[in-house]
């Protein structure tokens, strides 16, 4: 582990060194002091994010410079005021009130901000839903907290089976009424209809229900963690000092709000801290990303290793076609970050690209790279100032330095879930130990204080970023009449951290074949998402199993994984 090689912050590059405090001095209770509400003590993000700068005299600058592939335009501050209270006056007309589910279900477009925040801004509950999401994930998840709002696109409402969902009584679409079907409303017409109501904003308290994210463990369906207002205090701060965005910057974030850090680093942090964000439709294409970096200037840019990855594959030649010098910030999360990627980020990009752990269920970062601070590549960096980490053993006792454990934090952050939606049993699985919140991510720390992944302690697997259940997997395959058992792990892979690898015994009327392996994996694709479907699918006579209970042992199958890499029916 402790990689010798330390890489000193280029000074100048950044503009925070100045500004941080001594770490002694750090207080939560200080940070609030930026807020107006720590007079009140009545919030809401969405004023934070949005009206406060209006009120300040920054109405006129770019708060969203969206570049799709039809169309490019920017938004302002005062724009999102207006375009926020606007939605929400229809969405309160609609019934939407302090407390209920509000799902959004709309690709990266000015639109979701817009309609996060008008959700947001009545207290209600948002959820974002990933893009690529098909029917089933989009049922669960509706399903789980019967949830009653929905804003889509007239492409994505598609994958929602309204027959399924009694709950759902309001669907908004982001369209003209021609582009409605049914009971759908649309908002574009509805908003012309109204006229913005004075003062709409629902004043809650600190640890009133701001966002729901369904996310995925070892065992059981995606559970709903909740996070509460009181979570922007750290993720303005954390916006500030570890993605170090200040007046002139121009910041992208690469993730989609559906996971947690398009919605905390890719719509609040960057709002809360007054930036300018950009935001791109569509996925990855590495020409696409250095003509997007170029063109809208990105001075702070936050990403995936997956994505650094496979912009190091496509070779440093088409790099050299484009003018990247205005980047002075990368900061990488969601899996492990190679030490080669960090070089190549100095090499390529004349930046330390800086790691930064977090979880769903913890609300922000926690374990940064200051932009200040040395680098050790392969480390995840140190903990966020207020911030303790420890290294914990099977019976909860604090290991010493260099011991591999469980990655534990101490319960006292401000952006730490609320609730797992209606599972309080769940929610008190994470703290086993007195005062210490369990990660389940396998970790060292070396004398130093700097934290080394090392693997997850349970079965859930992380792809190009992307947590995914292996039960989710497993529950959507045996749905397919060929599939009589099955098992799902996580392979390693050079590109994507880890590929989804499916275990499957046939029923006997079946045979395995080149079509049924392609059904199988479209079977998952188009019912769960394209992330989720095995990238590989092995058929076996039979699958290890406890001898007592009879579950499917997912740790044999990949030790045996482990063990032999080639001579696999493999369907790539
Ligand atoms: C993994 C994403 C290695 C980890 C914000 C964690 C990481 C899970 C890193 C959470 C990192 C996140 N290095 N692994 N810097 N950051 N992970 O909930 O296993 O989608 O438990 O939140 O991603 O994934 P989630």
């Amino acid at each position: 582990m402790a990689n010798s090689t330390i890489i000193q912050p280029n000074k100048g590059h950044y503009n925070i060194a100045e500004e941080l405090p001594s770490w002694e001095d750090f207080s939560w209770k200080d940070i609030e002091t930026n807020f107006s509400w720590s007079q009140t003590g009545k919030v809401n993000m969405a004023y934070e994010c949005v009206d406060r700068h209006v009120e300040a005299g920054f109405g006129e600058k770019t708060a969203l410079h969206y570049i799709g592939e039809q169309e490019e335009y920017k938004l302002t501050y005062r724009d999102l005021k207006e375009k926020s209270d606007l939605w929400a006056t229809v969405l309160k007309k609609r019934g939407v009130k302090k407390g209920d589910f509000v799902f959004v279900f709309l690709p990266k477009h000015p639109d979701c901000h817009i309609a996060m925040l008008a959700a947001i801004k009545l207290g209600a509950v948002v959820g974002p839903l990933f893009e690529a999401f098909m029917e089933d994930a989009v049922k669960e998840r509706i399903q789980d907290c019967g949830g009653t709002f929905l804003i889509a696109s007239p492409e994505l409402v598609k994958r929602v089976q309204r027959d399924q969902l009694p709950s759902l009584t309001t669907v908004f679409i982001t369209a003209e009424p021609e582009q409605c079907t049914g009971d759908e409303i649309s908002l574009f017409e509805e908003a012309r209809n109204v006229e913005t109501e004075e003062n709409i904003i629902e004043w809650v308290d600190l640890d009133h229900g701001l966002n729901i994210h369904y996310t995925s463990g070892s065992t059981g369906k995606p559970k709903g963690i909740i996070h509460a207002h009181r979570a922007m205090i750290q993720q303005y701060i954390t916006g500030r000092w570890v993605l170090d965005l200040k007046e002139g910057d121009i910041y992208w974030c690469t993730a989609h709000p559906g996971w947690v850090t398009g919605t905390v680093y890719g719509v609040f942090a960057p709002l809360l801290n007054r930036t300018t964000t950009v935001i791109h439709g569509g996925r990855f294409g590495a020409e696409e990303w250095y003509d997007i970096l170029e063109r809208t200037g990105v001075t702070v840019w936050y990403s995936a290793p997956t994505a650094f990855r496979m912009l190091m594959a496509k070779g440093d030649k088409l790099i050299s076609n484009y003018d990247l010098s205005k980047i002075r910030h990368i900061l990488s999360v969601g899996e492990p970050l190679n030490p080669e990627i960090v070089r190549w980020g100095i090499e390529t990009l004349s930046n330390r690209i800086h790691d930064t752990w977090w979880m769903t269920e913890t609300g922000a970062q926690l374990i940064v790279n200051l932009p200040s601070e040395a680098i050790k590549p392969g480390s995840m960096g140190k903990p966020f100032p207020g911030i303790e980490a420890a290294i914990l053993g099977e019976d909860g006792e604090i290991l010493e330095a260099g011991a591999v454990g469980q990655l534990a934090l101490k319960a006292n952050w401000p952006s730490l879930m609320r609730e797992v939606w209606k599972d309080p049993a769940k929610y008190s699985t994470y703290f086993p130990f007195d005062g210490w919140y369990l990660s389940g991510d396998l970790a060292t720390i070396d004398e130093t204080g700097y934290v080394f992944f090392q693997g997850r302690s349970d079965d859930m697997i992380n792809s190009s970023g992307e947590r995914i259940g292996p039960f989710e997997v497993e529950s959507k395959l045996i749905e397919h009449p060929a599939v009589a058992e099955v098992g799902v792990i996580g392979k390693p892979d050079a590109v994507r951290g880890e590929i989804v690898k499916a275990f499957i015994v046939l029923n006997k009327e079946y045979q395995e074949s080149k079509e049924l392996l392609e059904e199988l994996r479209l079977f998952v694709r188009s019912g769960l998402a394209a992330h989720a479907a095995p990238r590989e699918i092995e058929f076996l006579e039979e699958l290890p199993k406890t001898p007592i209970s009879g579950k499917v042992l997912r740790r044999e199958l990949k030790a045996r994984e482990a063990k032999k890499s080639s001579d696999l029916l493999v369907n790539k």
